[in-house]
Parts: structure tokens; C-alpha cells; sequence
């Protein structure tokens, strides 16, 4: 194992994530399994790698205003590290400035300890002018998503929620009752609390392993119970989770029918679809049958053909992840414009292909974690017009600004008979 500090496994993986790509999550959980870090550490690792990649566009400013001429990239990630320390996490000025320069190459080490000192110096003209920038600026946003946003919520919600993106979110565990119930729970895990309001689930102090190894919790937003009440499934009952990956919600769903009846878990990804089987076994949850399936490719697999009709279906389907930016910290830089029509297209086709097992009176939820009516209410009202025995019994939206939790947005479909 190599033995590396926080910062320079930070420095890699930002450097990593943008030579390659990949997200954020598969970045740093590569970096930290080829290392060996203490539990503060790590955790000081991922607060400067997040921290960089949610405040990006704010840092390349303060950047622009100590450097006028063209930097180079690997470079303009060490900066991006100490500025990142020296204005979000107030390390002492020494400190910040002596360790990041000591990431960078002999060469450099003079020019990068120049520019943090200046920035140090002029830290409470940067901060103002930081705040004077457009929202985009301030809180490093792409401008096309900040604008539409606007538009869409207002000025003040859009503020709201870009704000809401930049906080680090907490950790919310769905009290699993096929296992325990909440009294005992909390007597168990006392590092959680109770939601007000939500029995069900809790917030974690100090996550506790052991409630997630023993199946007595699964980590989940509460926003995710909407899609799951407006399905409302019943013990006996067959239900089919179209995309139902890493599980969160098929759990959910086997919970409230005391695992008792059928459930058809579909996803075309093989890999999420292990992890799906190792949650529900976690969760002790029999009644769930795992099934691998593209719905815009494949044939029907035999085995949900055998089980059809369905008497609830679930899409809950990929999405461009809007409403779960503060989770997702990368997502904001990977989308377009483009995105959110493609998206639909796609979405259409899955709930066109999942439909027709749906039995006469029965209920189809369409739910994402997008907040863009491309992908929500446009989705919903296109198939309201091509199958005329459908009504649209409800629809809701988990707004953060709103809400308090993740973004989300489910619709309730009734097949008349
Ligand atoms: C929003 S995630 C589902 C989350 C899951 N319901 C949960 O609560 O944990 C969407 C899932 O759809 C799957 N998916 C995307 N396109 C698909 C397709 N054409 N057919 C089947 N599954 C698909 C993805 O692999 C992904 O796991």
C-alpha cells in the first residue's frame, strides 16, 4: 500500500478526474483502496477533493485575480487546493500554504507559494469580489443550468438551490422494519435520530456500520419514499421494478409488503444488479427476483413474461441526477444543454416498453431525480396521449428549497379496466 497524505491523494484524484472522466465516487474510492489512510484522513481527503470539484468556477476566479497570465492545469490543481483551504476550511495560513506547496514540483514551488501568499494577503478583497459575481460564478454552477433554474423557480429558489448543492449532505439511513423497529433502533444506534415527521428514517450522527452490515438500515434520502407511497404496494401483490438498481427502493417496497408476494427487479446494468442482490439479502427481503434487462433492447426475459401482469409497476428511471447534485458533486460539470431531451427519449422508451404488463385498474409510478420538467412532466403528458386508458391520479415534486431533502419527482398513472 503506498502511504500517501490526504492532500496529495486529493491532488491525484482531481487530476485523475479530469485527464479521465470518471465520477467523482469511482475516483476517490480507487484512490483511497490503493492507500492506507486513517479514518481523518480520509475524511480530510474527500472534504478537499468534493470541496474543489462543488466550488470550482469560484476558485479558477480567485485564480484569475492573483495570476493574470495562462497557468498550467496540473498547477491550477494545486492552487485550487490551498485556495480551497485557505477560504472554505480556514486552515492557518502556514499551514495551508507550506503543505500544498510541497505538492507541486521543485520548480514551481516558488511561484505556487508566491500566489497563496498574495492570496492570503488579499483574502478579504477576494471573498467580496467572489460575492459580487453572478450566481454561476458564486456558486459554481454551470450558467445554462443556473438560468434555466432561474426561470423555472425564480431567482430566490434558484439561489436556494444552488446554495443547497454546495453543503455537504447528511447522512440518512431508512429504518429497515422486516429486521427491527424504530424503538429499538434508536436504542441500538444512538448516533441516529428520528426525521420529525418521518418515522421511517433517520439521520446518523456517526454512521454506524453495523446497522447497515446487519441489514437493520439502508442509506437513503427520505425524498425516495414518494415514488414508493404513490406506488403503494400491497402484501400479495406482484410488483415490477423496472429499474430498480442499487435496490433502494425495491427494499423499500418488499418492506411494506412484510415481504410477502412477488417482486421482478429489472436493470440492464449486471454490476448494479450484484449490488442490488447483496442490499436485499442484507435487508432480508425474500420476495425480490433479480432480472437483468434492457427495456429498449431486449426481448421480454421469460421470467417476467411468467409473472405479467403486473399489479404496480415502478420506472423510477435514469435520469440526469438534477435534484441530487449535493450528492453527486460532479454531475453539474458533466451535463449539456442537450441532456435533458436525450434523457427523455430514453425514459420514454422504458415506460412505453414496461407498460403494457400492467393489468387492467392497475398503478404505474414514473419517478427520477431530475428537476427538469423534460424529464418529469413532459415524460408523464406524452404518455398520457399515446394510451388513452390512462389517467394521471397524482404528481409531486421533492423540491430541496421546499422540502429540506434531495430533489425528486414521481407521477401516479391508473390503467382503467
Ligand atoms: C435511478 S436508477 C434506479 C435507482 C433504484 N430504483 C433505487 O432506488 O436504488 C436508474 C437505473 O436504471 C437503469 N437503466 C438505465 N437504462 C435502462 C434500460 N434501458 N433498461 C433497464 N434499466 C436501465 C440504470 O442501470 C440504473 O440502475
Amino acid at each position: 500500500m503506498a502511504r500517501l497524505s490526504a492532500r496529495q491523494i486529493a491532488l491525484g484524484a482531481l487530476r485523475t478526474w479530469r485527464r479521465e472522466r470518471r465520477f467523482a465516487d469511482s475516483v476517490i474510492s480507487r484512490s483511497f483502496a490503493k492507500t492506507d489512510l486513517t479514518k481523518s484522513d480520509r475524511a480530510f481527503a474527500l472534504e478537499l477533493f468534493y470541496g474543489v470539484l462543488r466550488n470550482l468556477t469560484l476558485l479558477d476566479f480567485w485564480i484569475g485575480c492573483v495570476r493574470a497570465s495562462r497557468i498550467d492545469v496540473d498547477l491550477r490543481d494545486i492552487l485550487r487546493l490551498g485556495l480551497y483551504q485557505l477560504f472554505f476550511l480556514e486552515t492557518a495560513q502556514h499551514a495551508a500554504v507550506f503543505e500544498t506547496v510541497a505538492l507541486a514540483p521543485k520548480k514551481q514551488r516558488g511561484a505556487i507559494n508566491g500566489l497563496l501568499r498574495a492570496a492570503g494577503r488579499r483574502r478579504e478583497e477576494l471573498l467580496s469580489r467572489g460575492n459580487a459575481q453572478p450566481l454561476f460564478v458564486r456558486t459554481s454552477h454551470p450558467q445554462f443550468l443556473v438560468t434555466r433554474w432561474q426561470q423555472h423557480f425564480g431567482d430566490k429558489n434558484a439561489e436556494a438551490l444552488c446554495k443547497w448543492n454546495n453543503l455537504p449532505p447528511p447522512v440518512y439511513g431508512r429504518i429497515n422494519r422486516l429486521k427491527i423497529d424504530p424503538e429499538n433502533f434508536v436504542q441500538l444506534y444512538p448516533s441516529s435520530r428520528v426525521l420529525a415527521g418521518n418515522p421511517d428514517f433517520v439521520e446518523f450522527d456517526d454512521l454506524s456500520t453495523k446497522a447497515l452490515d446487519s441489514g437493520h438500515s439502508y442509506i437513503q434520502d427520505p425524498s425516495t419514499v414518494l415514488a414508493c407511497q404513490f406506488l403503494d404496494p400491497k402484501p400479495g401483490e406482484k410488483i415490477l421494478d423496472a429499474c430498480a438498481a442499487p435496490g433502494g427502493k425495491t427494499g423499500y417496497i418488499a418492506e411494506v409488503m412484510q415481504d410477502h408476494g412477488t417482486i421482478m427487479a429489472c436493470d440492464r446494468d449486471l454490476e448494479r444488479l450484484e449490488t442490488l442482490k447483496h442490499n436485499v439479502t442484507r435487508l432480508g427481503a425474500g420476495i425480490i427476483h433479480p432480472v437483468g434487462h434492457d427495456w429498449t433492447r431486449d426481448r421480454l426475459p421469460k421470467e417476467i413474461a411468467f409473472v405479467a401482469p403486473f399489479d404496480r409497476i415502478l420506472v423510477d428511471a435514469p435520469c440526469s441526477n438534477t435534484g441530487v447534485m449535493r450528492r453527486r458533486v460532479d454531475v453539474r460539470w458533466r451535463l449539456t444543454q442537450a441532456d435533458f431531451k436525450r434523457m427523455q427519449t430514453r425514459q420514454l422508451e422504458i415506460v412505453r416498453a414496461a407498460l403494457p404488463l400492467l393489468k387492467a385498474n392497475g398503478v404505474l409510478v414514473y419517478s427520477t431525480c431530475s428537476l427538469e420538467p423534460e424529464e418529469n412532466e413532459h415524460v408523464v403528458r406524452r404518455i398520457l396521449a399515446e394510451i388513452s386508458s390512462l389517467r394521471l391520479e397524482a404528481e409531486r415534486y421533492s423540491l430541496p428549497f421546499r422540502d429540506g431533502f434531495d430533489g425528486a419527482y414521481a407521477a401516479k398513472l391508473v390503467q382503467s379496466a
